[in-house]
């Protein structure tokens, strides 16, 4: 650790504002309307922006006429994204694929406009199903050779890809035997999972207001990674970075879907270029649904071989996800990354449909991948006469996670549950308990500047943003602690990339990146602040602490200066240290966007309680307790809100929501938030979360993101809950009444 960082942390106990449920900083201006939003900007002579959407699901563009909606009056900019003839960009590939954006003085006029614009399309066959897009004589999504070779988000696509078809193949982890470890079982558990197509639904829809001028572009935009998005503009846009500048404010939330540019981020920029004037473009809530990412639905095949005491002799996973017209599908490392065992063959097949493409969403992979292994691993127990915790208990090597199901098995009462499908009556009660696993990342690229003004007032500044989480509020906490101040007294700047450059906002990383420079950097103002202090009050600087607003000597309290006293001695207006993540992992690569594994074994143990009715078929989640790891709980009202969220996308995802895709018409039938269910109040279960405190002092910190973590376990603790209730048990998602009855 180099000389100028501050000392490893003490637990929370001993801090005086971190680790406190300091009440959100933003809070009243989000809950009065305060806050504003992208959709909120509004510059002087802004226009108006729509995307013209592709109906059909696949189709050639002959050519595109935009002559009438140019002539439209109020038409001010209209930019083709499909160069017809062009192998990639001329085709259409899913329902919903824009293929011109245009902008205009009022969305009555855009809108209008988007009917203008003549395209020529000759139809060709599609597949919008993941099973008739195995097919040997399904069509081709991609014609060979044009097929992308990642994700346009920058999601990585597997390794070793084998094509077939539609069909891309690789290998995600391998060792040992297979065969002869399932020869060795003495039992061979063996089922066949699948998950539906869960669409982002942020609660603010993309959005962003782009304003090009001569001295530079500035965007704002709802997005999970200012920092990251100025890069993407400055490459697409051959500007330099220092004319590149994006803003956000309040944000309703990116769940993995905002963390790049995108075409209609790319669109809006073209327009104000082409139009010389600042233009928004807001997504619809159907656009938003087709066409901003998805989490893809899976087909898995799991074989799960044991030994009577439970030892794993095989794991065997063969999994299908459909990623749509992109790739990066996959169901995660859960299947190798929990359990001790020995021989382990996972392997992934991305399936290509003519559907939108599947992005990141909260923990992606590991939300599916999990729903088929945590339920494989109590089906063994099952089989094995085990308790389902007893087993986990046997094969898990993480201390952590046994401490998880320990907490969690004793505060949920899970002694109390009774073999599966005991109960009388119609309506019929089951507990159910599922494990997650998530590695704590932290960005390597993250820098936070902490400024002291001459009247004693604080500033942290970084680029990095709030989507809703809660970071703003974390920040202050951090500086507050250092300098011996309350939280509120902290001005937090940041969501703007005139600052220092920020970590992204996914990966549940933001915390774990950003709280340390800002620590490191109060701290060396704070050095400052003493040394200052010192010779005011003829100490050693040594002998000097910050505590409750003042500068006093340790060892004799009653001595000392209130903050603003040795602030309005400042030689400068103001004193500023600015400190980068960077300079604690000098041994990693520098490249911009590095990010480093900092534990692996973040877990989080779930436990479910449900009722279901056998005859309505509906499932009711009445209780869930979550046990989850997070190193040092930096604000624990914020992370428990944060594990509610989890928990109810989680139980969304396990009971209602379904994309759901016509054959015929290749569209997505319910591109809305009537017919696209997602559990609101009344589903929502009694929730209790259980933070445990785990230190390691190999951070400034050692605070880690639980973002992605809280929303794995969900869905199949809720699974083995139902098994437990009624005997059935549930190998496909949503878990809908009929598949109860
Ligand atoms: Mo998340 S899927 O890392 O925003």
């Amino acid at each position: 650790m180099p000389a100028d960082e501050p000392p490893p942390l003490p637990p929370n106990a001993e801090l005086a504002v971190i680790g406190r449920s300091v009440p959100r900083l933003n809070g009243r201006d989000k809950v009065t309307g305060a806050t504003r939003y992208t959709v909120d900007i509004a510059p002087r002579g802004m226009l108006h922006a729509r995307l013209l959407r592709a109906p059909l699901a696949h189709a050639r563009i002959r050519a595109i006429d935009a002559g009438a909606a140019r002539a439209l009056d109020g038409v001010r900019a209209v930019v083709i994204l499909a160069q017809p003839g062009d192998p990639l960009s001329g085709m259409v590939r899913y329902a919903g694929q824009p293929v011109a954006a245009l902008a205009a003085d009022s969305p009555a006029i855009a809108r209008a406009a988007l009917d203008l614009v003549r395209v020529d399309y000759e139809a060709l066959p599609f597949v919008v199903d993941m099973e008739d897009a195995r097919a040997s004589e399904a069509p081709p999504v991609y014609a060979p050779g044009t097929a992308p070779a990642g994700h346009p988000s920058g999601f990585p696509a597997p390794a070793g890809l084998a094509r077939h078809g539609n069909v891309r193949a690789a290998v995600i982890d391998r060792r040992g035997d297979v065969a002869a470890g399932l020869a060795a079982a003495d039992v061979v558990v063996e089922g066949t999972y699948r998950t539906q197509v869960q669409t982002h639904c942020c609660m603010e829809p993309h959005a962003i207001v782009a304003d090009w001028t001569e001295d530079g572009l500035t965007v704002h935009m709802s997005t999970q990674f200012t920092a990251g998005i100025r890069h993407e503009l400055a490459a697409a846009f051959q500007l330099p970075l220092s004319r590149v500048r994006v803003v956000v404010d309040g944000m309703g939330g990116g769940f993995g879907s905002k963390s790049t540019l995108g075409t209609y981020g790319r669109a809006a920029v073209a327009l104000s270029r082409a139009a010389g004037a600042p233009v928004r473009l807001v997504l619809t809530r159907a656009e938003e649904q087709v066409d901003s990412g998805n989490r893809p639905g899976t087909f898995q095949h799991l074989r799960i071989g044991a030994r009577r005491d439970g030892t794993l002799t095989a794991i065997e996973l063969t999994s299908h996800g459909t990623a749509g017209v992109a790739l990066g599908a996959g169901v995660g490392d859960f299947a190798g990354a929990v359990y001790r065992c020995p021989n382990l063959l996972t392997s992934h097949r991305d399936v290509f449909t003519n559907a939108g493409p599947g992005c990141a969403m909260r923990a992606p992979g590991n939300v599916p991948g999990a729903f088929a292994f945590e339920q494989a691993i109590d089906e063994l127990a099952e089989r094995l006469a085990l308790d389902p915790v007893a087993l986990r208990d046997r094969i898990d090597p993480s201390p952590v996670r046994r401490e998880e199901r320990r907490i969690g098995a004793a505060r949920f009462g899970w002694a109390a549950r009774h073999p599966p499908g005991s109960d009388r009556g119609p309506v019929k009660r089951g507990i159910g308990m599922a494990q997650s696993h998530w590695g704590a990342h932290v960005q390597i690229n993250a820098a936070c500047e902490v400024r002291v003004l001459r009247d004693g007032s604080v500033e942290v500044m970084s680029s990095v943003q709030d989507i809703g989480t809660g970071i703003t509020t974390v920040l202050a906490q951090t500086v507050a602690e250092v300098l011996g101040l309350r939280a509120e007294d902290i001005t937090v700047r940041i969501g703007d990339t005139i600052f220092p450059s920020g970590p992204p906002s996914y990966g549940s990383r933001t915390t774990a990146s950003i709280t340390p420079p800002a620590r490191t950097a109060a701290w060396r103002v704070l050095r400052r602040l003493l040394a200052e202090a010192a010779q005011r009050l003829g100490v050693a600087p040594d002998a000097l602490i910050a505590r409750a607003g003042r500068i006093i000597v340790r060892d004799d309290p009653a001595r000392g200066l209130a903050f603003g006293e040795v602030t309005a001695r400042l030689r400068t207006d103001s004193i500023s240290e600015v400190a980068s993540r960077a300079d604690d992992y000098a041994g990693f690569g520098q490249r911009y966007g590095d990010a480093a594994t900092a534990r692996q074994d973040l877990g989080g143990v779930q436990f479910a309680a449900v009722a279901v009715d056998t005859e309505t078929g509906i499932i009711r989640v009445e209780r869930v307790l979550a046990v989850q790891d997070c190193g040092r709980p930096m604000n624990p009202r914020q992370i428990e809100s944060q594990v509610h969220g989890g928990i109810l996308m989680g139980l969304s995802y396990a009971l209602f929501e379904d994309r759901i895709m016509d054959r015929h018409t290749g569209r997505m039938v319910n591109p809305d938030l009537e017919q696209y269910k997602i559990a609101g109040p009344y589903e929502t279960p009694a929730i209790d979360v259980v933070l445990l405190e785990n230190y390691e002092a190999n951070s400034a910190t050692d605070a880690y993101g639980i973002a992605e973590p809280a929303n794995i376990a969900t869905a199949p603790a809720i699974a083995n809950a139902v098994r437990n209730a009624i005997g059935i048990r549930m190998r496909r998602l949503p878990m809908t009444p009929a598949a109860v009855l």
